[in-house]
């Protein structure tokens, strides 16, 4: 049964794992299965689910399921290698390692299979927990800012553009850039997105106008490349994106094309804020040009489109010659210096190490 409120994972009365098969939406609404380590590896390379913090979530699960199917004879071998191999999943968002480092400390506190597999679930419990929270506070600072553009225009609507998706399909509930979209609206301030369709996967027209339709956002589906224009002719006031690594520098990777909308953004001044769960946060690294891991995927993504065809079955079309040779990089970097700030559960930082470690601490 589909929770109500919706979110993107949950466990049904059977204690197994349920989520959203992301690509299918916004045609079909599918929920899935994972049983086992294997079922979660798939979901996350094949972007059934998607989005940093669910990626990371997912993978906590699938640790969980680790845990319960290992033998008693090599159970930590086991867990090791599961851990291993979800670790091989995807590269750039850093909440994957950070929820698996977590699960596995955690795993280590305790010696028997039974305690190993409950403290697992547990943790899994509370890593979806925390999301949910964290989402919305960076709703709660980050609303300010929609607030003031808002008075500044004496309530007309503001015009925020944002790519790929950061709204609660890549996280639990709420999502990082909608959850102030959400309480904007809660408020009575209105708002518009334009919604990059963020080729090739297209989780802005797929996922993003889904999301934002069911929550009776109005919004805008643009191609990738409408930003600049928009920014140009005043038509966007704020650009609020996700992050799946950001540097202790405050270098943020996110989907590719976020770079191109930052350099629009900076050239028209116009405010490009980034909205960051802690969770994403590399506190290991500084420099994401030089650091970041930067996903390449299947030539084919970008060599076939995929949608509903006329007789309302899902297919996938080709859309250059079948031996153009294409190249797939996931993500682009967007150096600090173009961003105006970070929106965090803890609130609005300068994307410098000074603002992070004011806000976390950690240094
Ligand atoms: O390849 P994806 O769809 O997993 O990429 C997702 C993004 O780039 C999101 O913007 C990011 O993970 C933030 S989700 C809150």
């Amino acid at each position: 049964m589909i929770p109500n409120p919706l979110r993107t994972i949950w466990l049904n009365d059977q204690q197994e794992v349920q989520i959203i098969n992301q690509t299918l939406l916004p045609h079909e609404l599918r929920v899935e299965t994972l049983h086992n380590v294997e079922d979660v590896y798939q979901a996350i390379v094949q972007m059934i689910v998607r989005g940093a913090p669910l990626i990371g979530a997912t993978a906590a699960y699938g640790l969980w399921m680790a845990c319960r199917d290992a033998s008693e004879a090599l159970l930590e071998h086991e867990i090791e290698k599961a851990a291993n191999y979800l670790r091989s999943s995807r590269p750039t968002a850093v909440n994957l390692f950070v929820c698996i480092d977590r699960m596995m400390a955690t795993i280590s506190t305790v010696k028997s299979k039974s305690d190993k597999t409950a403290i697992a679930l547990e943790t899994a419990h509370a890593i979806v927990a925390e999301d949910i929270e964290i989402c919305r506070m960076i709703g709660v600072h980050g609303l300010p800012l929609i607030e003031a553009i808002s008075q500044r225009k004496a309530g007309e609507t503001v015009n925020i553009l944002t790519h790929c998706n950061a709204g609660m399909m890549g996280c639990i509930r709420w999502g990082t850039i909608t959850s102030p979209i959400y309480q904007a609206m809660e408020k009575g301030i209105k708002v518009h997105v334009w919604v990059d369709e963020t080729r090739p996967r297209n989780q802005g027209s797929n996922l993003t106008a889904w999301e934002l339709g069911q929550h009776n956002v109005p919004h805008t589906l643009i191609v990738d490349n409408t930003g600049g224009h928009l920014m140009q002719h005043d038509m966007v006031d704020l650009v609020l994106v996700g992050t799946d690594r950001t540097t202790r520098q405050g270098d943020v990777a996110n989907k590719i094309g976020t770079y191109l909308k930052a350099l629009a953004a900076k050239d028209n001044q116009i405010p490009f804020y980034v909205a960051l769960p802690s969770t994403s946060i590399d506190w290991t690294i500084s420099d994401g040009l030089k650091e970041i891991p930067i996903e390449e995927r299947n030539q084919d993504e970008v060599k076939y489109f995929q949608g509903l065809n006329s007789s309302g079955k899902i297919d996938t079309v080709l859309i250059c010659p079948p031996t153009t040779p294409a190249a797939n990089y996931g993500f682009d970097v967007t150096p600090a210096r173009l961003i105006s700030g970070l929106i965090t559960e803890r609130g609005i930082c300068d994307a410098t190490e000074k603002g992070l470690t004011e806000l976390f601490g950690m240094f």
